[in-house]
């Protein structure tokens, strides 16, 4: 009986070094230890032995089960700390991989108005805003276009109510600024505006403009366009040729436009310029007595400028750009150029 124990003790641990993963292990305790397991069978002969031989045989025994229970258990935690490096292993993660995360940059048009606006505030200029949803007092009538004047057809509108519309201009701002605030003002609206155009390669139902307004003492044209003249050539460059055309605004007397010499042709001619060497860029003018008015102003007392260039085409100019829908069709390869 000696004999057996000692070799179910080197077949045990045998079994035990050899043991693969956990699972293994567990089995070859039950097959060793368990209640039906060999220790326990050999154990079962005891009866037959003489009762001196017996104390001897039991303390064996014991110490077998004590030794193998020890190896187990060694077995087990080398077997564990495999299997948790293992894991550490597939969860690592690596701090010093570069990350690959794309985070664009800003839209041309966003480019060109940080630009505007810097120029502004460099000349001493706020930036303000006004909604996008308007009143059609402050869209119109308030800027000397009655209910039923022509001049209402320059602009084809997006009415909501009789009396609330989607703005066309950022002009109403001009309004909203003064009755609010004491002259003198100094100001440039950037915004979104609507009109009920159709989309072509020039025109959008929904574009930007920037606005600009002065008010106060001893304001003339002579400063409008000392101002304007300013803007084009640090927007467009020193070279570049400016022009002023008499034309028409009802919230403006008098008015003009504002054309830069042709990027593409340098004021010799294209087909970018229509053959006349020149863009037009801007509308602007001396605010109309009646606008000021309007916003509560005297006009023998104060005078003020005010100009409006639509963003898009701005911005077409300065980067070359043949065709609008580009700055709203979201193509990368369009927008990654710039
Ligand atoms: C105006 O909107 C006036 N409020 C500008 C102004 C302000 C004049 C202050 C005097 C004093 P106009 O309708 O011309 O004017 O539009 C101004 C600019 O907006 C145009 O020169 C053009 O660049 C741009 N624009 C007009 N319609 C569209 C359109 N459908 N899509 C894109 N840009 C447009
Ligand atoms: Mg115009």
């Amino acid at each position: 009986m000696r004999e057996e124990l000692l070799n179910m003790r080197e077949e045990a641990l045998h079994d035990i070094e050899k043991a693969r993963d956990l699972k293994e292990l567990n089995d070859i305790r039950i097959k060793y230890l368990g209640k039906k397991g060999k220790l326990t069978a050999i154990l079962r002969g005891m009866a037959n032995l003489r009762p001196e031989e017996r104390p001897a045989i039991g303390k064996l025994a014991n110490e077998i089960k004590e030794v193998i229970e020890e190896e187990f258990s060694k077995k087990s935690n080398e077997l564990k700390e495999i299997v948790k490096n293992e894991r550490l292993k597939r969860e690592e993660i690596d701090v010093t991989i570069p990350s690959k995360v794309a985070i664009g940059h800003k839209h041309p048009l966003t480019l060109v108005l940080d630009e505007i606006k810097q120029i502004f505030l460099g000349l001493g200029y706020e930036i303000v805003e006004g909604p996008e949803i308007e009143l059609d007092y402050y869209n119109f009538e308030a800027l000397n276009i009655p209910k039923d004047h022509p001049a209402r057809d320059m602009q084809d509108t997006f009415y909501i109510t009789e009396d609330i519309l989607l703005r066309t201009h950022t002009s109403p701002v001009q309004v909203r600024t003064m009755e609010r605030r004491k002259p003198p003002i100094k100001v440039i609206v950037p915004g979104r505006v609507y009109r009920s155009d159709e989309v072509d390669a020039t025109h959008s139902p929904v574009f930007h403009q920037v606005e600009g307004l002065l008010v106060g003492k001893n304001v003339t044209m002579a400063d409008l366009k000392g101002t304007l003249i300013t803007f084009a050539k640090m927007f467009y460059g020193e070279e570049r040729k400016v022009r002023f055309r008499p034309s028409y605004f009802p919230f403006t007397e008098p008015s003009a436009e504002m054309d830069i010499s042709c990027i593409a042709c340098n004021g010799k001619g294209c087909r970018v310029c229509s053959y006349t060497g020149w863009l037009e860029i801007l509308g602007c003018g001396m605010v109309h007595p009646n606008v000021l008015r309007n916003s509560g102003y005297d006009p023998e007392e104060l005078t003020g400028f005010a100009f409006g260039m639509g963003l898009e085409r701005i911005a077409m100019l300065k980067y070359g750009i043949s065709d609008m829908r580009l700055f709203f069709e979201n193509d990368l390869r369009f927008l990654e150029q710039f």
